[in-house]
């Protein structure tokens, strides 16, 4: 019987020293995983790099309020709405940096997301850049400024302050999974085939009247929105429209925005006109009357990197003011080729 007994309490004790063992390993292991010990930090920069850019989230709204979301949501808010914070009437008279009561969001769609539309993902990681316009290297807080002084008809934003850092926020979340040299299929605008003629402005007419005046206007005035600075459809020229220094009055960049934009919905994949409509589209709202940019004859200190359809003099080649408006601009990047050994594409 004690034999039995004693052998009885030694099942017990060990079964006891088993659990507790095991119930210490659980919580060693719990530990270490909640530590992380059994992440590679490999592992972490693999599944950055497999997240697909144009597919990721860009929903700002989901992002709870750290400071650095508050500041990504904020840049956000001016990049749709913009015109409430920065435009003329936004009702601070300190706050008035746009010229016009356009938002970033009317050029460059789903506020920077949509491919061809001067998408911005991936944005952050192609600046500093070399630009033409200035001949230099140029930081992304001076392209947005290049934005604010022409498409927005304004002028430049303090670089350090609370506005630009903002918009930088946005921008560089936008570029998240966005590779190291910035470049995502998407970025600027999609090539047209340039037609080799002249703008057909009656033709541009006509389409416009058809395709565009039902929401832009048959006067190209847009709608205001009801209870806010902005547009529900935006001027196509006027008063209150981008200058005639922004990259929209050039013909080619128009068209290309056009062709795999508008009508609204029209996209990439599916687009609506043809790229000689897209062409005299494009001319014929250049053509028409919209704020001028002081000193445009600063821009460009080397001619040579001028577009071919910017629309402002001076040029580094004969050719009149009105075929860089209105083309045919083969024979002018011909002679870029010729004279310059430069191939211009636009
Ligand atoms: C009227 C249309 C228009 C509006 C409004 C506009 N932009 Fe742009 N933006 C453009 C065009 C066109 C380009 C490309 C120009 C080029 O190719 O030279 C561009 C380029 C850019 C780029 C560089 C993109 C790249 O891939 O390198 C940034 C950044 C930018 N815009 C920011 C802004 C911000 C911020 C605002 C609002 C404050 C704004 N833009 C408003 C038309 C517009
Ligand atoms: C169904 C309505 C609709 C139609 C039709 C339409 N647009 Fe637009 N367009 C818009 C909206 C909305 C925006 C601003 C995008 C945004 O804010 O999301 C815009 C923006 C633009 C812009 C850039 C912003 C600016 O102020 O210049 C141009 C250029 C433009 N449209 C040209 C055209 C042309 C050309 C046509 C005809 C082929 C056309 N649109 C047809 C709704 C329309």
């Amino acid at each position: 019987m004690t034999i039995k007994n004693s052998n009885k309490g030694r099942i017990r004790r060990q079964f006891i020293i088993l659990i507790s063992f095991l119930v210490l390993l659980l919580i060693i292991f719990y530990l270490l995983f909640s530590y992380g010990a059994f992440e590679s930090d490999y592992e972490d920069i693999e599944d950055k790099e497999k997240i697909d850019p144009l597919a990721a989230d860009y929903e700002t709204y989901y992002l709870d309020n750290s400071p650095e979301n508050k500041q990504i949501k904020y840049g956000f808010e001016l990049f749709t709405n913009t015109a409430k914070y920065l435009g003329p009437s936004n009702g601070k008279e300190e706050m008035i940096y746009s010229g016009n009561n356009l938002a970033c969001n009317n050029c460059h769609l789903n506020a920077g997301t949509k491919p061809y539309s001067g998408m911005l993902i991936g944005v952050i990681k192609r600046f500093p850049q070399f630009r033409g316009r200035e001949n230099k290297i140029g930081t992304i807080e001076d392209r947005i400024n290049g934005c604010m002084e022409r498409s927005m008809n304004g002028k430049e934003l303090p670089p350090n302050g609370k506005e630009m850092k903002a918009f930088v926020a946005y921008m560089n979340w936008l570029s998240r999974h966005a590779p190291e040299d910035g470049k995502v299929e998407g970025m600027g605008y999609a090539r047209i085939e340039i037609p080799d003629r002249a703008v057909d402005l009656e033709k541009g007419e006509k389409l416009f009247l058809k395709k565009c005046a039902s929401c832009h206007g048959q006067d190209g005035q847009g709608i205001p929105l009801k209870y806010n600075p902005g547009y529900l459809y935006p001027p196509l020229w006027g008063e209150d429209t981008y200058n005639n220094g922004a990259g929209m009055t050039r013909v080619i960049t128009a068209a290309e925005f056009i062709k795999t934009n508008m009508p609204y919905g029209a996209s990439f994949n599916d687009p609506e006109l043809t790229d000689e409509e897209s062409y005299d589209l494009a001319g014929y709202i250049n053509q028409k009357e919209r704020p001028v940019k002081s000193n445009p004859e600063f821009d460009f200190p080397d001619l040579k990197k001028k577009p071919v359809s910017t629309p402002y003099p001076p040029y580094a080649d004969p050719f009149p003011v009105s075929q860089h408006q209105l083309g045919p601009f083969q024979p002018i990047m011909d002679y870029y080729q010729k004279e310059y050994g430069i191939t211009k594409i636009k």
